[in-house]
């Protein structure tokens, strides 16, 4: 069961502080859910419903905004996360293989963390980059040129 508050004092005061700069409110949703997974990784009904409640939405409009947003979580992630690009030239560059390697190597499918919590393994339309494709991202860090040689050890990488 979740506790009555979730966000803490510091979270709701960025929260606020954000909702004073940004006065549009789906800009304010967006930097809010960011703050909120900042601090628990994921955004939960509950922090949904306290972020509501301090921007004035609905849950729902603050649902709605986070589901169209891929970088928002609304399940709990690993303290890693993973996207795997999936889009046509990381597809011909090899994509197959590299899903093949990481889902072995980390014992999981896409949509899943691993049991000690460390990777969420996601998949994300082009990143971008296609002339270093495959690619992906984890965390914040992107990582282009990606080879079944290589990508054990960038994983290895993230503690
Ligand atoms: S298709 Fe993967 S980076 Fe463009």
């Amino acid at each position: 069961m979740e506790p009555e508050h979730i966000l803490s004092d510091t979270e709701t005061a960025a929260i606020r502080e954000i909702y004073r700069h940004f006065p549009e409110k789906s800009a304010a949703c967006i930097e809010g859910l960011k703050v909120i997974q900042q601090h628990h990784r994921w955004v939960s009904d509950q922090a949904v419903r306290e972020l509501a409640e301090i921007l004035d939405m609905s849950p729902a409009a603050i649902d709605s905004v986070a589901t169209y947003y891929s970088l928002i979580f609304r399940r709990p992630v690993g303290r890693n996360v993973i996207f795997l690009c999936d889009s046509v030239s990381c597809w011909i560059m090899g994509y197959d293989q590299i899903a093949a390697c990481v889902k072995k190597q980390l014992a999981i499918s896409y949509g899943e963390t691993t049991s000690d919590d460390r990777y969420t393994l996601l998949t994300i339309p082009c990143l971008g980059t296609c002339d270093h494709a495959p690619a992906m991202i984890i965390n914040e860090d992107l990582h282009r040129d990606l080879t079944t040689e290589n990508v054990a050890a960038i994983l290895n990488t993230y503690g």
